[in-house]
């Protein structure tokens, strides 16, 4: 975007004040006032004291500092990511342009464009009207668990868990119960069941997991199913890896999981590579998507128009368009693991899906901080440390799949080289 001196020739018919507030400034800007400040000032609410007493920068430092030392010039492999690295099809970039081009830039009807809540429902075989257009799954789980928990409430979360979890949680004013996941980090159904208290309104998931790999089954749903029912509570599963199933199998909650009492959030991010463009949904019961249109009112007033235009072309390719892209991280992870379990003290599972392999890393170094730091520092090679993503995750540093195999391999090389040192 261009500054905004020398326009006055082409000013927008509500064009009014002297300054420009775009992001490189104008011509003329507006003086500083100062502001000295005065006793008492205004506190912050107890949602900010909560948010900030989970914290959310310890999980990402050594991958910030990873893309800071990058952006200035030191050559470090960074797998630390969920970020696809290609662009998203040309179908659908082609699609942003014209929308722009042909003025798509309006309001939106509060639960989403009639054309993509359509394209939504028929990719996951529900009703147009359980579907709710949201600006991505992040936003989708915290208006959900908004609207489902508050204060004296118990949210369940399988440990590890993803790291925004605890932060979704408390700004909902609920406490997050951490439940231990089993040893292949999988979701402990029966260790869930133990931790289900009176307070419990929701269990909050993931299938197929970040950080973990592991996904739900049916058999998985079906249990469940049971709890829910039994105790009266809510099933979220965040499923924005739901197209990246490496078992083959296609296991969604909406199918299995508990009439009435099932949210499934989603978005274009992973799947289609767009995670700028902010677009994904929830799907849940009709009397929740009604809330969450007077949530949207409260909080967005509706997603892009060129952006959901793009997201019904991008839900309109076919498969075969999109193949190649995710066979890719299927083959990814077949090769990271090969690499990990070829190295003394390193080992690696298959994940069943997802976009990240677990990289166990007792045998060398137990503490996945201190190995996360010496590998960026000594070895050049930049990961996420495990235990960001719950005491599940110690022991463990997470690999992301997003790099090209190359890639990959040449920080598996850097890896194997440091590895005797260490
Ligand atoms: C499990 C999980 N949920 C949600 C998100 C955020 O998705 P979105 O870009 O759709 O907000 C991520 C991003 O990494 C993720 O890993």
């Amino acid at each position: 975007m261009g500054g905004c001196s020398a326009r006055s020739a082409r000013r927008p018919p509500w064009w009014r004040g002297p300054f420009c507030y775009g992001p490189n400034g104008g011509s003329k800007s507006k003086p500083k006032r100062s502001c000295r400040m005065t006793e008492p000032l205004p506190p912050l609410s107890s949602r900010a004291r909560s948010l900030a007493a989970v914290g959310q920068a310890s999980s990402w430092a050594i991958a910030d500092e990873g893309l800071r030392r990058v952006a200035a010039g030191e050559d470090i492999l960074l797998l630390t990511l969920g970020d696809p690295v290609c662009p998203p099809h040309p179908a659908i970039v082609a699609a942003t342009k014209a929308g722009l081009d042909a003025g798509r830039t309006h309001y939106t009807p509060l639960h989403g464009e009639p054309a993509l809540r359509s394209a939504i429902a028929r990719t996951e075989g529900c009703e147009h009207g359980h579907v709710m257009v949201m600006p991505g799954a992040q936003h989708a789980g915290l208006a959900v668990l908004t609207l489902i928990v508050g204060e004296g409430d118990e949210v369940i979360l399988s440990d590890p868990f993803y790291a925004t979890y605890p932060g979704v949680v408390a700004a909902t004013g609920a406490t997050a119960v951490r439940v231990p996941a089993r040893a292949d980090l999988s979701t402990d159904i029966e260790a869930i069941a133990a931790a289900i208290s009176p307070r419990t309104r929701c269990l909050f998931l993931n299938s197929p997991a970040n950080p973990g790999g592991t996904a739900l089954s049916p058999a998985d749903y079906v249990r469940l199913s049971e709890l829910c029912e039994q105790h009266n509570l809510w099933l979220v599963v965040d499923e924005v890896y739901s197209h990246f199933r490496f078992d083959g199998q296609d296991v969604r909650a909406w199918q299995h999981g508990p009439r009435g009492r099932t949210v499934s959030i989603n978005s274009l991010s992973k799947s289609h590579a767009m995670t700028g463009y902010r677009v994904g949904w929830a799907i849940a019961p009709e009397r929740l998507i009604a809330a969450l249109g007077d949530w949207c009112a409260a909080a967005l007033f509706g997603v892009c128009q060129f952006v959901q235009d793009a997201a019904v072309v991008a839900l309109s390719l076919p498969d075969s368009e999109l193949a190649d892209y995710r066979l890719a991280f299927r083959n990814r992870a077949t090769h990271v693991v090969a690499r990990a379990n070829a190295l003394q003290g390193l080992s690696a599972a298959m994940p069943a899906g997802g976009m990240f392999v677990m990289l166990d890393c007792r045998g060398v170094e137990p503490d996945d901080q201190r190995f996360a730091r010496r590998l960026l520092d000594e070895a050049q090679v930049g990961v996420v440390p495990g235990s960001g993503f719950g005491a599940g995750g110690r022991g463990h540093v997470r690999i992301s799949l997003t790099p090209e195999v190359e890639t990959l391999d040449r920080a598996f090389d850097r890896i194997a080289k440091f590895i005797p040192q260490a």
